[in-house]
């Protein structure tokens, strides 16, 4: 029997570059989009597996209930949380409707589709979760000059790469393996969605991507962060924070103290 990969976002750049790549490697498949006929011709155009096509908006409870309730009977063996929506823009600007689609489509679905897989994979004995996040969910300390102003989508992919640590060291031992993928800019659909022409700027290929997220797999990174060279800085970021998470005392510290 062929492995089962859930794949969000597969209609276009990074997620449909994992599906390719995993049919190519005999993955069975349950590709998931809004856009129905690009899930359709991507079956279609690959017989020598089977694709479950499954339309649903991941912005919308009903969207987000069905894909976990396919996470949570099929026997996956990858569930991978790629589907993202960009809305770069001021807090004050961006609009409530979409904060809202933003953060369900980023933080709320893979929680949802994670937490109905993991029972699964746990009682398998095996199983692995890759959430994609991306650089920059480290620019939190970014001066106001340095970076755009995109703080719900930069918020929501800090939370994947705490959550995904977190899960990670929860299910050591279990078989279940967990991977928070973190590129820098990437040729793909994301950008131009939102009107912005980002064709003058180096950018890595979807399948780039994709081939260091099965790598850093293999080499058993929790973190996987395709354009960085030097994997020392992110040991020496994570120690870092454990120093300050460690440092805290019961005490109130000096400086808050009355004069
Ligand atoms: N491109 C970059 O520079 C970059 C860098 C770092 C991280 N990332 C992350 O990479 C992930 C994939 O983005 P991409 O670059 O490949 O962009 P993309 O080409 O725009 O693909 C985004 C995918 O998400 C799906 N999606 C968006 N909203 C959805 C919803 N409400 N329900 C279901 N699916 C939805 C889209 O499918 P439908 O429109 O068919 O629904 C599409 O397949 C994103 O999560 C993004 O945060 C991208």
């Amino acid at each position: 029997m062929n492995k089962l990969a859930l794949v969000t976002g597969a209609t276009s750049g990074i997620g449909r570059a994992f599906a390719e790549r995993l049919a190519a490697d005999g993955h069975d498949l349950v590709i998931v989009g809004r856009r129905q006929e690009r899930l359709e011709e991507f079956a279609a155009v690959h017989p020598e597996v089977e694709v479950r096509t499954v339309a649903a908006d991941l912005s919308t409870a009903e969207g987000i209930d069905a894909v976990a309730g396919i996470c949570a009977t099929e026997p996956l063996t990858l569930l991978v949380n790629n589907a993202g929506v960009a809305h770069y823009m001021p807090l004050a600007e961006l609009p409530a409707d979409k904060a809202a689609e933003l953060v369900n489509v980023k933080v709320l679905a893979p929680t949802m589709l994670m937490r109905a897989a993991v029972v699964g994979m746990q009682e398998r004995g095996e199983g692995t979760i890759v959430n994609v996040s991306g650089m920059i969910a480290f620019s939190g300390a970014a001066p106001r000059s340095q970076m755009p102003r995109r703080a719900v989508y930069g918020g929501s992919l800090a939370y994947l790469v705490a959550m995904s640590q977190i899960l990670s060291a929860e299910l050591a031992g279990t078989g279940v393996h967990v991977q928070v993928l973190c590129p820098g800019v990437v040729a793909t659909e994301f950008h131009t969605r939102q009107g912005m022409d980002l064709s003058g700027v180096p950018r890595m290929t979807a399948d780039e991507v994709v081939a260091a997220s099965l790598r850093g797999l293999e080499l058993g990174e929790t973190v996987c962060a395709p354009g960085v060279e030097d994997v020392g800085l992110l040991d020496a970021a994570f120690q870092a924070d454990l120093a300050a998470f460690g440092a805290q005392s019961p005490e109130l510290a000096a400086r808050y103290r009355a004069a």
